[in-house]
């Protein structure tokens, strides 16, 4: 039988680590994310949507760090984005917006690793389910999150600027959920259960005490 590598993630000689986003470090660290995620994009994110997720979940954000032996600088060659929040009143949805691992470092289960530390931290965060959109091209990526439990709920015509189309795929962590139902009418009063999500209603101040001679 062919002995097989130990995934990277495995390996005690690796100089691997994964840590969470850390906004301490903002400027190296989406300077890095941009080129690692570009050099795969038809169409590159502007730096508002890096700020968009790192700003209000960089906590559901991991990197993979590598140390070149010979120079001990440490570079950046994994990346999961990702965010949390009620789906249309619904469940409480993570959503998995980017994820690129440096060419040379692929088929190492890098990705797998960011995948689930993302999805950890999101079941963590309360998520009901995880959902992403992956070109229906795209192998690699689809056969990482199948394996991971994903399952393809739609396939959305020409979703891409570049004319391909995507799969959606969820993964539903609680039972029940793919059958729970959305709203969408913004005009609609939200359902009981929205309220979970929402910060308590203010408190209307007290009335002022009267006095006896009503002062
Ligand atoms: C998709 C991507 C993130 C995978 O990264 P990775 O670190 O190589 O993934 P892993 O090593 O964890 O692979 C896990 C599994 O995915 C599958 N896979 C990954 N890359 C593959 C490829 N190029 N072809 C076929 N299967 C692939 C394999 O089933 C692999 O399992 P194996 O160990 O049995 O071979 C990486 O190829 C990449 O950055 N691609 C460009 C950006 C991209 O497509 N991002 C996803 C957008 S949704």
């Amino acid at each position: 039988m062919a002995s097989s590598t130990p995934p990277a993630s495995e390996n005690p000689t690796s100089t691997l680590r994964y840590i969470r986003y850390d906004s301490a470090h903002e400027d190296a660290y989406v300077a890095a994310m941009r080129q690692l995620i570009s050099k795969d994009l038809s169409e590159p994110y502007s730096i508002y949507v890096y700020r968009y997720f790192l700003y209000q979940w960089g906590d559901l954000c991991f990197l993979a760090m590598d140390t070149d032996p010979t120079t001990g600088e440490e570079q950046m060659v994994g990346v999961v984005v990702s965010k949390l929040e009620p789906h249309r009143h619904g469940p409480m949805r993570g959503y998995i917006a980017m994820l690129a691992v440096q060419e040379e470092y692929r088929g190492k289960g890098i990705a797998t690793k960011l995948v689930r530390m993302a999805i950890d931290a999101m079941e963590k965060g309360g998520a009901d389910e995880i959902a992403l959109e992956t070109e229906i091209t795209n192998t690699g990526a689809m056969k990482l999150y199948e394996r991971l439990g994903f399952l393809r709920s739609k396939r959305l015509h020409r979703y891409y600027l570049n004319g391909n189309s995507a799969y959606r795929l969820v993964l539903y962590l609680k039972e029940g959920v793919g059958l729970m139902r959305t709203s969408f009418d913004p005009y609609a009063p939200p359902p009981d259960h929205a309220h979970d999500h929402l910060p308590p209603a203010p408190v209307p101040p007290a009335a002022p005490l009267l006095g006896e001679n009503g002062a």
